[in-house]
């Protein structure tokens, strides 16, 4: 099924192509919601843009295209406003048509794509022997995200986990475990990430100011990377030991990754400085081999450079990003590269971008993209620590989510006098608690900065998952009380859209499509939030006004099924940011 924007913009170009006497298909109708509803449902400027290159008065453009219009099944009659504004309003008839359709689709209208791609989503990755951050927290929530609406308009999407399990830090860690805790590498199980990123932090520390130590760290990485199989043991078992640690974030936070770390493209990194050269990109500056780059200067103006192979031989974090941007494009096959770092490495992507493009690596139809975001803060405008300043753990963060709902539900439970088991309250609490750091985060337009501050991101009203869980409840308790069984309610029962709330919650509910592919395209999950979040405010404007169970049949029967689209919608949506709905709350 086409979105009505796209069916739209199919009669459109029709339209157009006639008016002008041209190839319309090649003209963008620039079709927009309306700006105030006043003027319609969907409003095209389609005519302002043509005036030049057609050279004719805007207003006589769009009188033309309207001349050519063939939307009587879908719209009133166009009206023309302002300069050549074409704004349209859907008929009622058409969109309880469009309902009726949608309601019997599980997909809810959501187009699969046509041309399924493999589509490559670079999250998550954290550091091993070093905490998963909130930064990481970030990536993976907004990048479980964007995997899951990729997948579901049908996309084949690797979701790959590229954590830092390679460089030089494991011949640090490795040196000074031998040092003070040689079991840590014979052993499973001998540490937790929180020893290990307290050695990880000591053995920086004495890296730092002990040129011998650093001669032993040094012969430690060409042990690791020439294979020796003692040092792979040991740096087997720390990135085990981490490993554990991330899955348990990753349980909570029901989110799937598959672990491709650096490592995996350590043997490919010389034949990327080979290639390079071949290319003739590379230049020796110092000993090490960098290619310059274009755009990037220093403070003199002069071109920076990209560094490739250290002088001692080494490689560092662009080299793996160019050999794993190229596994991916001739092995993986990917067509859309999307990487979700925040913003700080925003110019790390670009210069790896540029450089991968410039060596030909690049087809013209791969799409490479970052996307970035901003930094988690805590209520004083600070970086998110403990009261002690110390960065906050992840799962203590999440935690503390899930016992602050459970605090506000008990005492609920006690204001309201319900009986709930313990039970109920623990699997309500964790949905709430999970859901509400994740909806916080994606609520947000990810290139701003957020505050983390769990008071707003589980207020019951708001846009917050809590609001947003408590409408789906209500709605299905809405069925309960009158016992409907909505999967039975039949295939004659019929949408009738008579109140202009019912007519604004139709339109809003056909949005959803239109809504999933600018996500898909824009990779703002915002959007999405804001979607739902209006729908739940047009759904309850509707129900202050519309009576439901008392009204009468077919009304009533048109009602429920507003509530039961509603509701389904409100899950479909859910689902697509990685929240689960609560049948009760
Ligand atoms: N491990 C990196 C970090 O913690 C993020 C990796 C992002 N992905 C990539 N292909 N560079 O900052």
């Amino acid at each position: 099924m086409n979105s009505i924007q796209e069916e739209l913009k199919l009669k459109f170009q029709v339209a157009i192509a006639q008016a002008l006497d041209t190839e319309g298909a090649e003209t963008d109708p620039m079709l927009v919601p309306a700006s105030n509803p006043q003027f319609g449902d969907y409003q095209s400027n389609v005519a302002m843009s043509l005036a030049k290159k057609v050279g004719k008065p805007p207003r006589a453009i769009a009188e033309s295209i309207v001349q050519h219009l063939d939307l009587a099944d879908l719209c009133e009659p166009p009206t023309i406003a302002g300069p050549g504004f074409i704004n349209l309003t859907l008929k009622p008839a058409y969109l309880e048509a469009q309902l009726n359709a949608i309601s019997r689709d599980d997909r809810l209208g959501v187009a699969t794509t046509k041309h399924p791609l493999r589509a490559i989503v670079d999250f998550s990755s954290p550091n091993i022997a070093k905490e998963m951050h909130v930064g990481h927290l970030r990536s993976t929530i907004i990048g479980d995200c964007i995997a899951r609406i990729l997948e579901f308009r049908g996309q084949d999407v690797l979701r790959l986990n590229h954590v830092g399990d390679w460089g030089t830090q494991f011949g640090m860690l490795i040196a000074y475990l031998r040092e003070k805790y040689p079991e840590a590498l014979t052993t499973r199980d001998a540490l937790d990430l929180g020893d290990l990123v307290e050695f990880y932090r000591q053995a920086k520390k004495r890296f730092d100011g002990d040129p011998a130590f650093q001669e032993t760290a040094r012969l430690e990485v060409v042990k690791l990377q020439s294979g020796v199989e003692e040092s792979r043991f040991a740096w087997n078992l720390l990135c085990e030991q981490s490993r554990r640690e991330f899955q348990q974030i990753y349980q909570l936070l029901d989110v799937r990754l598959d672990e491709r770390g650096e490592s995996f493209y350590n043997p490919l990194l010389p034949a990327v400085v080979e290639d390079l050269d071949q290319a003739g990109l590379l230049v020796e500056d110092a000993g090490a081999k960098c290619v310059f780059l274009e755009g990037f200067t220093n403070k003199a103006g002069e071109p920076l450079p990209l560094i490739v192979q250290k002088s001692d031989g080494g490689y560092n974090y662009a080299t793996t990003d160019l050999a794993a941007l190229r596994y991916r494009i001739q092995e993986d096959e990917a067509k859309r590269i999307i990487y979700i770092t925040d913003a700080g490495q925003a110019s790390h992507f670009a210069q790896v971008f540029q450089v991968a493009r410039r060596a030909g690596w690049i087809p013209d139809d791969v799409e490479l993209v970052h996307v970035p975001f901003g930094l988690v803060l805590g209520e004083d405008g600070r970086k998110v620590s403990t009261r002690a300043g110390e960065s906050v753990r992840l799962k203590d963060l999440l935690e503390e989510a899930i016992a602050r709902f459970r605090a506000y539900l008990e005492a609920k439970c006690i204001e309201d006098q319900r009986e709930e088991t313990a039970e109920f309250k623990a699997e309500v609490s964790k949905v709430v608690g999970i859901s509400a750091v994740k909806y916080a985060d994606l609520s947000q337009n990810r290139t701003s900065n957020y505050i983390f501050s769990y008071d707003k991101m589980l207020a019951p009203l708001g846009n917050t998952a809590p609001y947003m869980l408590y409408a789906y409840a209500r709605i299905r308790s809405i069925g309960r009380k009158g016992q409907i069984d909505f999967d039975r309610l039949g295939n004659e029962a019929k949408v009738l859209l008579q109140d202009e709330t019912e007519l604004n919650l139709a339109k809003h509910l056909l949005q959803l499509s239109e809504t999933i592919n600018a996500v898909e395209t824009d990779l703002l999950p915002n959007r999405l939030c804001q979607y739902l979040f209006e729908l739940s405010q047009k759904f309850n404007q509707f129900y202050d006004r519309c009576p439901v169970l008392e009204a009468e049949a077919p009304v009533k029967t048109s009602r429920l099924l507003l509530c039961d689209l509603t509701a389904r919608t409100l899950k479909l949506g859910l689902a697509l940011l990685g929240i689960p709905v609560l049948e009760r709350m």
